[in-house]
């Protein structure tokens, strides 16, 4: 291996989150943090396999969580940021000569441009190391940017070690660094065989020191001054989380409206960051996009919908709607009031309506179900009318079959489809029909008692009635 890598330190517990799961996992618009992060190192063009993540707390959770291909090492003591660097050697030794872009997993907003443009930095500067910096209105708790008469980078001094004029500087450290390996190497080994460098304040190896040492032995340090303040901020409790996910709510539904999306109200409307809408696409209040959810032209979300991983056609409508894991046709009606559950395709030019479920299925073209029906595993074929109150009775207690309904058939309301079983092309079952048993194309089908009267049977029989 030899481009450029990736180390992410995710090895804190964030105990001020009071969550089970470790801090990084925590969700900025229901992505876990580390997952921004690692977004970020791939839009600099690296695969999962030279990105490493240094986990600690919570390790399996993290582990497991992780996307595929993605390397971790463990630091099982918290010896600071540079002793979770350290753990990595090993990672950074078998990339060679490249660079290595460190990022805290807990600091979501590094985007990917940021630290793109960092690296054009370092690598035309030439450095060895490029600190990402950001002036901030509230610098306390960062490590500050010190800089010498001339306005030269000069170190960079932690709160808790600084002094009184040094807290008043508002350069802070990003802690997001590119480092050029073999210097970062070298750096590391002095940093743990020279005792000055646990001196701190905190007694532990400080990543900053890295810097101290490069610049001490005559190498280029330099600092990249990122636009945004954003790119500083993390979240240490579920407080500071929530004002995450409105900075980052806001700038999705920003980046959208000005390309070209309609959102007239954003009052509960929260989209996913890798959400992708069409233009003239129009999304209203009470709206919730998560995952990788994809929105066509002109279609119209809401109010009230929640989908994830949901592909919606171009001009759809999706009212009042609960949708996962399914894809919708061009100029489909969904709603108000349905649910799509996993594994559904439905068709162009259909109608799901009020209080109809649809499951593991697929609905073809022009199929109308109405109100108040459910769907599960079943074929629907194109041009049906499913009346309403019908049910497809999928699952014995033990099982679960399938149902086929051919193309124009007319399912009469209130039918229950006993899988397994198919209606055949252009049939009909009749109202209240219980179908156990398949039904030929073009034929009528009736499974309920033929009706009978009861002639002056209340007179007679009623004791009630007077
Ligand atoms: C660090 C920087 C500081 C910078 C700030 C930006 C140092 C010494 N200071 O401070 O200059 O302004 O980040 O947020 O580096 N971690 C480990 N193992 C450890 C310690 C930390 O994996 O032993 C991880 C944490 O889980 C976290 C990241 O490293 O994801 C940053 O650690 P944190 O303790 O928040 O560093 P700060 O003290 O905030
Ligand atoms: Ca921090």
């Amino acid at each position: 291996m030899t481009g450029n890598c990736a180390v992410i330190l995710a090895a804190g517990e964030g105990t001020r989150m009071k969550s089970k799961k470790p801090k990084v996992l925590a969700e900025v618009l229901f992505k876990p943090m580390i997952d921004w992060v690692i977004d970020s190192a791939k839009a600099c063009g690296m695969e999962e396999e030279n990105i490493c993540v240094v986990t600690g707390h919570g390790r399996e959770q993290l582990e497991a969580a992780l996307p595929q291909g993605v390397q971790t090492v463990v630091q099982t003591e918290r010896l600071g940021t540079g002793h979770a660097v350290m753990q990595a050697r090993d990672f950074l030794r078998a990339h060679g000569s490249a660079n290595v872009l460190i990022l805290g997993g807990d600091a979501p907003f590094m985007d990917g441009e940021t630290v793109s443009m960092a690296l054009q930095y370092h690598t035309r500067a030439n450095s060895a190391a490029t600190v990402i910096s950001a002036d901030v209105t509230d610098p306390t708790g960062y490590g500050r940017i010190v800089r010498d008469g001339n306005g030269d980078f000069s170190g960079i001094t932690e709160e808790k070690d600084a002094t009184e004029a040094q807290k008043a500087i508002r350069e802070v450290n990003s802690g997001a660094y590119w480092f050029n390996i073999q210097a970062l190497l070298v750096a590391l080994e002095k940093m743990e065989t020279n005792a000055k460098y646990r001196l701190n304040a905190a007694k532990e190896y400080y990543l900053t020191d890295a810097i101290e040492i490069l610049r001490s032995m005559g190498q280029r340090v330099t600092t990249f001054n990122s636009r945004s303040e954003d790119v500083v901020l993390g979240a240490n409790d579920r407080d500071q989380l929530a004002h995450l996910n409105e900075i980052a709510r806001q700038k999705v539904i920003r980046r959208h409206r000005l390309a070209g999306v309609s959102i007239p109200f954003d009052t509960g409307v929260i989209i996913a960051p890798d959400v992708r809408i069409g233009r003239d696409a129009e999304i209203l209040q009470g709206t919730i996009l998560k995952g990788k959810t994809e929105i066509g032209e002109d279609a119209v979300v809401g109010p009230n919908s929640v989908l994830e991983n949901c592909v919606i056609g171009a001009g759809a409508t999706v009212t009042q709607t609960y949708g996962t894991d399914v894809r919708v046709g061009e100029k489909t009606q969904v709603g108000p009031f349905a649910r799509l559950r996993p594994g559904t395709q439905i068709g162009a030019d259909v109608r799901v309506g009020n209080f109809v479920e649809v499951k593991n299925s697929t609905v073809g073209d022009g199929t109308k179900i109405s109100h108040l029906s459910y769907i599960g595993d079943t074929d629907v074929g194109r041009n049906v009318n499913v009346g309403s109150g019908c049910a497809t009775v999928n699952f014995t207690g033990k099982e679960k079959f399938r149902t086929t309904i051919g193309d124009h058939a007319f399912i009469g309301c209130d039918t229950s489809l006993v899988a397994p079983v198919r209606v055949g092309d252009r049939a009909y079952t009749g109202a209240g029909s219980t179908i156990t048993e398949d039904v030929p194309d073009d034929a009528l089908a009736l499974g309920r008692a033929r009706q009978v009267i009861k002639k002056d049977w209340v007179k007679v029989k009623n004791p009630y009635r007077k």
